[in-house]
């Protein structure tokens, strides 16, 4: 496979095949389909920021191998590249390419078939577009035999008027693809060693080649701008939303449901409008997913509801839970059966019981609680010293009651049934069964709101007051103390 160009139409600094589709590397796609066949090996050519794409292919989870191709001189040079990784392997050899990201097993499976059904040397995939710009042509001989490829840019008029176009997908012989390799020139338009021209090498040398045109070629489009990686996109979230609508789920408007590639949605779900489904996330059956959601890698069990406007990126989710609105499930969140997550409710490593509940305004991180126990609003796990980077934990048991706007300074734990009164901050552990409150006792000042009043009317009266007023006033307090200081002075006499 090949995937060392830059992508120059991209317009961009990344590699064209880690551009995301379905939130999921283009390169990926390939290998994915390639898969189920059971390659014997498979040798990836990597260049352009040559270890992001080869920790991309790795994360395949596939046994790659990549090989460098340091100076990107063409699709033909890339798979001289390659030849020598393959040894002495004497069998069928697939080339692909790495930005051909919708092809399917089915297809390379009817490559190989019709590869050695017809005993071919070399076998190409054909299709047609009514806009073929861009593509290398199939061109035919009277009989209809495949005489040779010719690029876009080196095509005669007459030529270019061809519809039938290569995606780039071909099975050949080992053997006989080495020494055509070995004859590739740069005398073309880009100046490079062009796969394509291998073909033709073929025809040439009188090898026996196999053709078969693709029915739906939307599958085998390139991507090579970002109108391309657009539109693949457009089509890919079509196919994907159709195949779990044929497997029993709902969407309440398809076009604006993101589900990638990796995702499972169990039968009788609902997904609502604005929902993004990413990497391995798992929906089971007979959830409800309201509307504007992001999950990544992120599995609910049955029946789950998440209301409007949750963000959740790996976490678990039990059977029966509520989550939201406005939930944030941060990695590490694992919410146990029937648990519920409320409004403006953030979690981080959480691991919660069955029938726990937090409602309200709150953060739970680094933290354990048992089952049915009750968070109160404005609940706060003060996980982090803000100094020394570390998180330090907080457990707390089944049927606990923890009041509103309570701090559990970590690590602390608060035992089973116990009850921290509101306005709380838990620093020392609870035993089971006990209250804990740390607020400070309320004072009622009766009348206090009259005399406040009418000492705030006094200090506006005297910012009112004209300044002479002020002055005579300041000549008077004058006068008073000097006579205060007459009188003190006559009483010490
Ligand atoms: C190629 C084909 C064209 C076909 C089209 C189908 C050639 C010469 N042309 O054109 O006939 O219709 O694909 O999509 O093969 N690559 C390397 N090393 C290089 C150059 C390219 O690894 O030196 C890789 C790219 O990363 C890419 C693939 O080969 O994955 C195809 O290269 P690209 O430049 O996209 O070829 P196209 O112009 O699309
Ligand atoms: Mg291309």
């Amino acid at each position: 496979m090949l995937a060392a160009g830059l992508g120059t139409r991209m317009r961009s600094t990344r590699a064209k095949v880690l551009h995301e589709l379905g939130g999921c590397p283009l390169v990926r796609y390939p290998l994915a389909a390639l898969a189920p066949l059971g390659p014997v090996q498979v040798v990836v050519v990597v260049g352009h920021q040559a270890e992001l794409v080869r920790a991309a292919v790795l994360a395949s989870g596939l046994p790659v191998e990549t090989v460098l191709q340091a100076e990107q001189r063409g699709t033909g040079h890339a798979v001289q590249c390659a030849l020598p990784a393959l040894g002495d392997f004497a069998g069928d050899v697939l080339l692909l390419y790495g930005d051909v990201p919708l092809v399917t097993t089915a297809t390379l499976e009817r490559l190989r078939d019709t590869h050695r059904a017809g005993n071919a040397d070399l076998t190409l995939l054909t299709m047609r577009f009514d806009d073929p710009s861009g593509y290398g042509r199939i061109v035919r001989d009277e009989a209809g035999n495949v005489r040779g490829i010719v690029e876009d840019r080196d095509a005669t008029p007459a030529e270019r008027a061809i519809t039938e176009v290569n995606p780039g997908l071909y099975c050949v012989r080992a053997d006989v693809l080495a020494p055509l390799l070995a004859e590739l020139r740069t005398d073309n338009a880009q100046g490079e060693l062009y796969l394509t021209d291998v073909v033709g090498l073929a025809a040439r040398a009188g090898r026996t080649i196999a053709s078969l045109e693709l029915e739906r070629p939307q599958e085998l489009a390139g991507i090579n701008t970002r109108a391309e990686l657009a539109q693949m996109e457009a089509v890919l979230k079509d196919d994907l939303t159709r195949r779990w609508m044929d497997a029993g789920v709902t969407f309440e408007d398809p076009a604006t449901a993101y589900v990638g590639p990796d995702v499972r949605i169990g039968r009788d779900s609902v997904i609502g409008p604005n929902v993004v489904l990413r990497g391995k996330t798992r929906i089971g059956e007979g959830c409800r997913i309201d509307g504007t959601a992001f999950l990544v890698d992120t599995t609910l069990g049955a029946r789950v509801h998440v209301r409007f406007a949750c963000v959740a990126e790996e976490a678990i989710v039990a059977d029966d839970a509520i989550v939201g609105p406005f939930a944030r499930l941060r990695p590490g969140t694992d919410l146990g059966p029937r648990v519920h997550i409320g409004n403006f409710v953030e979690t981080k490593k959480a691991k919660l019981g069955a029938g726990t509940k937090a409602n309200h305004l709150t953060y739970l991180g680094d933290c354990e609680i048992g089952p049915d126990t009750n968070v109160g609003a404005g609940t706060i796990t003060c996980n982090y010293d803000g100094s020394t980077g570390k998180k330090s934990r907080t457990v707390i048991g089944a049927r606990v009651q923890i009041g509103s706007d309570t701090q559990l300074v970590a690590p602390v734990t608060v035992h089973d049934d116990a009850y921290v009164g509101a306005g709380t901050t838990v620093t020392r552990d609870v035993p089971a069964g006990a209250l804990v409150v740390t607020r400070t006792p309320a004072r009622v000042y009766e009348g206090w709101v009259v005399r406040r009043r009418a000492g705030q009317k006094a200090v506006e009266r005297k910012a009112a007051a004209p300044k002479s007023a002020k002055r005579a006033r300041k000549k008077t307090a004058k006068r008073v103390k000097a006579r205060t200081v007459r009188s003190r002075a006559r009483r010490t006499r």
